[in-house]
C-alpha cells in the first residue's frame, strides 16, 4: 500500500440494460471487476452535511456506486488528492488498497453502494490520518 496512487483509482462504466420499464445494472464479480465480490454494504439516510469514510484500507479493493442520488469522494494517497463526483448508478469508482478516502456532499436520499473484495476486518482499516501518512512516508 506504500506505493498506491490515486491515479490507480478510476471510474468504470457498468452494464446498463434499458427498456421502457426502467434500467437494470448487473455487476458480476471477477467478470466485470478486477476482484471477486465477497461483501456488499450500502450507506443511506445520510443527514445533510455529514461525511463518511475517513479511512484507508491496507488490502481490500472496493467499487463505490451512487445507486441513488449523488455524493463526492475525496481520494488522497498522501501526495496527491482528487475529488470524484458520483451521480450515476451505471458507473462505479474503483478504489485500490492504500488510499485515504472521504465521502461527503451527499444529496438528499443518496444511496452509496459498496462492493468489496474481502469480509469485514477492522485490522484492515487505518482510521487516523497521521497514522496513514506515517505508513505512506515510512
Ligand atoms: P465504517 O466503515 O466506519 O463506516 P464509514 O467509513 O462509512 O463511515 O463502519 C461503520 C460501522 O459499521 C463500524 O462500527 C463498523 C461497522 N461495519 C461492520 O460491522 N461491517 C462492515 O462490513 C462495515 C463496512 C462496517
Amino acid at each position: 500500500m506504500k506505493n498506491s496512487s490515486i491515479f490507480d483509482c478510476c471510474v468504470i462504466p457498468l452494464s446498463k440494460i434499458h427498456n421502457r420499464a426502467g434500467n437494470i445494472t448487473i455487476v458480476e464479480g471477477i467478470k466485470n471487476l478486477p476482484f471477486d465480490v465477497n461483501r456488499v454494504y450500502y450507506l443511506y439516510d445520510i443527514p445533510g452535511g455529514e461525511a463518511r469514510g475517513g479511512h484507508a484500507h491496507k488490502a481490500l479493493i472496493q467499487l463505490i456506486v451512487a445507486a441513488s442520488g449523488s455524493f463526492d469522494v475525496l481520494l488522497d494517497d498522501g501526495t496527491n488528492k482528487k475529488i470524484v463526483k458520483l451521480n450515476r448508478p451505471d458507473y462505479g469508482l474503483l478504489v485500490v488498497p492504500g488510499i485515504w478516502r472521504e465521502l461527503f456532499e451527499f444529496s438528499s436520499g443518496a444511496i452509496c453502494l459498496v462492493l468489496v473484495s474481502t469480509k469485514y476486518e477492522e485490522s484492515d482499516y487505518i482510521r487516523i490520518y497521521d497514522d496513514y501518512l506515517n505508513v505512506k512516508n515510512a
